[in-house]
């Protein structure tokens, strides 16, 4: 299927209401107004209407991970790979079509349970993107959100199917010390980003690892670094650049659990295309370093994390 890359991204949590200062004043997201009684928080990168949603609940958890096309015949065609895939797919209605600010929208799971959507025609305002900060913005737009990483208890041969086959991405690779069938890096069909998401298998547990966003300043990830150490919020890994695709990045721990990884540069398709499947002895060049060892607290055991 023709998917541009990750449109939005929903997740739930009981510490919604931080990400109103933690967002806007850490990391540069600009803050979009929520309809009343609804108390997300809606985050955003560029002039889309929203760009990730943090609803309440009472676990941390994914809720759902909108994947884009261009229009109604990919959206379509879509469907009907899903649907000869066995998948079940479920329509969205008007209500939800306007709360996820889309002309139309489809639901489904991947063999591992995660909840994910389907979209065309997200909502925009041209010049109405403002940061949080001073920020020289993010890279978004067209090639919308960057990436996610998830984990899996499991991960049968039918998720590399089905995200190789049915989703229709490209393998981009098995990380530093991976094994295929165990982790796994994958780019939407159309993005001209390294990747848009990854599974990684550590049995018993489930739940996002990191959201990966780029920032077109790598200053902005120097400043956002700052911040993260003057107010303590703690971070993953430290400031570094990665091997595999080279983006100097580093992982700020949010409200939430899960980290971002907040980044500039990297490959782009040109460049990653010519020089093909890439191993890597090292995960970074330098840096990286852990701070906060161990899976971040939005990834639980699977018996106290919903699907
Ligand atoms: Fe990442």
């Amino acid at each position: 299927m023709d998917i541009l890359g990750i449109g939005y991204i929903g997740v739930e949590s009981p510490n919604h209401r931080e990400w109103t200062t933690f967002g806007p004043e850490v990391l540069g997201f600009g803050l979009a107004a929520a309809r009343e009684g609804d108390e997300s928080v809606y985050l955003r990168m560029d002039d889309r209407k929203y760009r990730i949603a943090i609803h309440p609940g009472e676990t941390e958890r994914v809720a759902y991970i909108g994947w884009e096309v261009a229009n109604r015949p990919a959206f379509d065609a879509a469907i009907a790979k899903l649907e000869a895939n066995d998948t079940e797919v479920t329509m969205g209605d008007e209500e939800l079509a306007g709360r996820r600010a889309v002309l139309e929208v489809a639901r489904f799971k991947d063999p591992v349970g995660y909840q994910h959507e389907l979209f065309f025609g997200q909502r925009f305002a041209s010049r109405s993107f403002v940061p949080g900060r001073p920020h020289g913005g993010f890279v978004a737009d067209e090639l919308g959100v960057g990436h996610m990483v998830l984990i899996t208890p499991e991960y049968p041969p039918e998720l590399d199917h089905f995200l190789s086959e049915v989703m229709g991405f490209r393998w981009f690779g098995q990380g530093f010390n991976g094994k295929r069938g165990q982790i796994g890096f994958y780019a939407a069909k159309l993005t001209t980003l390294s990747h848009s998401i990854a599974y990684i298998k550590v049995p018993g547990h489930r739940g996002l690892h990191h959201i990966g966003i780029g920032v077109n300043d790598l200053d902005d990830v120097g400043i956002a670094n700052d911040l993260v150490l003057e107010r303590g919020t703690g971070m993953v890994n430290s400031l570094g650049r990665h091997t595999q695709d080279p983006v100097i990045s580093f992982y700020p721990i949010t409200p939430s659990g899960f980290a971002f990884e907040y980044m500039n540069g990297g490959m782009t398709s040109d460049s990653w295309g010519l020089i093909g499947e890439r191993n890597p002895e090292r995960v970074s060049v330098w840096g990286h370093k852990p701070v906060s060892p161990g899976m971040p607290k939005s990834v639980l055991p699977v018996d106290s994390a919903a699907h």
